[in-house]
C-alpha cells in the first residue's frame, strides 16, 4: 500500500477508535451507590453525618466520583439486625447497584458483608468496627474506611493503663460492638499492669443505666471504661454524672462516647477523656479546610462519622480513578483501592492488607463543643486481621 495512504488509514482508525472510546466513556451510565446506614434510632444522626461526609466529596468531585456521576438508593436499616439481609437484598437485587456504603451498627454489617461476599458486591464499611469484616470475613471486596473494634478498645486501654489505674470495670451493649471494643480495652489495660474486675451489660439499644451505675458505685473501681455510642452515649454520660460517679470514678471511653453528642450532653462531658482515630482540632489544612467546607453545606459541626463517609468516598474515588471509571475492571480498581494512601482529614492512612485502616488514635479531651486532641495514644495502630485469608 502507498506509504502515505496507509498512514492516513491508520490515523483514521485511530482517530474512529478514540471517538469511540469518548462515546462509550460518555455513554457510561451512573455508578449505582447504595447507602444503607441507619436513619431512625439511637445511631439517627451518625448515619446521615456518614451520607453528608460521603456526598461532599462527590460534590468537591463535581458530582462524580473517578469521572462517573453517581446514582444514589437510599435504605434504613434501623440499627436492626433482624432486618439486615433483607434491606441489604433491597439494594443487591431489587436496585441492582454497584456499591454499598454502609453501615453503622456491627450486626447489622456482618450481615451486609455476607451478603456482599456471596454476591461480589462492593461493599465499603463507614462505621461497623466488628472485627470479622477486616478478619475471618474478610473478601477483597469488602473495605472499611472506619475501624475494627478493637482498634479504638485497645487505644483507650493504653491510656487507662498509662494513667496509673490498676481496677477497672467496663460498661456497654451487649453485641458485637461493645464486647469487642472491650476486648481490644482489657487487652491492653492488662498488658499495661491493669485488671479488669467486671464487665457490665445491657441489651442494645437500651439505656437504663441506674442497676449499673449502682453496681459501679458499690464495687469503686479506679476507672470505668464505656463504650456508647449515639443518642445512648447522651444518656450514658448524663447519667453517670448525675449519679454522682463523674465526681468520684473516672470515666474513659472509645472516642464514640463524646463524639457528635457535646452539645446534648453539655457540663455531663466536659473533661472526659477519650481515645479515637480522630478529633475535632486536628490542626492541618485538611482538617481545616474539610470542617469549613462541612459546616458550610450543613451547618453542621463535623464529627468522625462524617470523616468516615468522607473517606469511603475518598476510598471509591481512588479506585475508579485507577481504571478511568470503568467499573468492570473490578480486580484493578479494588487493588488500587487497597494500595491507595487517604488524604483524610484524620490524617493519610494506609489500608492493611485485610483492607481495615492503619491510623493513628488519639487521646482527646472534651472541651466546649470540641474533642481536643492532648496526645497520641497509639501510632500507626493496625488490626491484626485475625482470621482473613484472602
Ligand atoms: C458498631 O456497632 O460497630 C458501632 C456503632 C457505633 C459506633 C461505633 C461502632 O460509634
Amino acid at each position: 500500500m502507498h506509504r502515505t495512504l496507509k498512514l492516513v488509514l491508520s490515523a483514521t482508525a485511530a482517530a474512529i477508535a478514540a471517538a469511540a472510546a469518548f462515546t462509550a466513556h460518555a455513554q457510561q451510565p451512573p455508578l449505582k451507590v447504595g447507602l444503607m446506614l441507619p436513619y431512625t434510632g439511637t445511631f439517627a444522626a451518625l448515619g446521615n453525618a456518614i451520607e453528608n461526609g460521603f456526598r461532599l466529596h462527590v460534590a468537591e468531585q463535581g458530582g462524580k466520583l473517578g469521572g462517573r456521576e453517581i446514582q444514589f438508593f437510599k435504605v434504613d436499616d434501623e440499627s436492626d439486625p433482624s432486618k439486615a439481609t433483607d434491606n441489604v437484598n433491597k439494594l443487591i437485587k431489587r436496585d441492582a447497584v454497584d456499591v454499598i456504603v454502609g453501615t453503622v451498627h456491627s450486626g447489622v454489617a456482618l450481615a451486609m458483608a455476607r451478603a456482599a461476599k456471596e454476591s461480589n458486591t462492593l461493599l465499603i464499611v463507614p462505621n461497623a468496627g466488628a472485627d470479622a469484616i477486616t478478619g475471618a470475613q474478610c473478601a477483597p471486596n469488602i473495605f472499611r474506611s472506619s475501624f475494627s473494634n478493637w482498634q479504638p478498645g485497645y487505644a483507650t486501654g493504653v491510656v487507662a493503663a498509662g494513667k496509673g489505674y490498676k481496677r477497672a470495670m467496663t460498661i456497654t451493649w451487649n453485641y458485637a460492638a461493645g464486647n469487642e471494643t472491650v476486648k481490644g480495652f482489657t487487652e491492653a489495660f492488662e498488658k499495661g499492669g491493669g485488671k479488669v474486675i467486671k464487665d457490665l451489660s445491657l441489651p442494645f439499644p437500651n439505656v437504663e443505666f441506674q442497676a449499673l451505675l449502682t453496681e459501679i458505685a458499690a464495687q469503686k473501681p479506679d476507672v470505668v471504661f464505656a463504650f456508647f455510642a449515639g443518642g445512648g452515649a447522651v444518656k450514658f454520660v448524663k447519667d453517670y454524672d448525675a449519679a454522682g460517679l463523674k465526681k468520684t470514678i473516672p470515666l474513659v471511653g472509645s472516642g464514640f462516647l463524646t463524639d457528635g453528642t457535646l452539645e446534648a450532653q453539655g457540663a455531663s462531658a466536659q473533661g472526659l477523656i477519650t481515645a479515637l482515630h480522630y478529633a475535632d482540632n486536628i490542626e492541618t489544612p485538611r482538617n481545616e479546610s474539610f470542617r469549613k467546607a462541612y459546616a458550610l453545606a450543613y451547618k453542621a459541626n463535623a464529627d468522625v462519622y462524617a470523616v468516615q463517609g468522607y473517606d469511603a468516598a475518598q476510598m471509591l474515588n481512588a479506585g475508579l480513578i485507577a481504571v478511568k471509571g470503568d467499573f468492570s475492571k473490578r480486580d484493578a480498581l479494588q487493588l488500587a483501592m487497597q494500595k491507595t494512601i487517604v488524604g483524610s482529614p484524620r490524617g493519610k492512612f494506609a489500608i492493611s492488607t485485610s483492607r481495615n485502616p492503619v491510623q493513628d488514635f488519639y487521646i482527646r479531651e472534651a472541651k466546649g463543643h470540641y474533642n481536643v486532641v492532648t496526645g497520641v495514644a497509639v501510632k500507626q495502630l493496625a488490626d491484626p486481621g485475625r482470621g482473613c485469608k484472602s
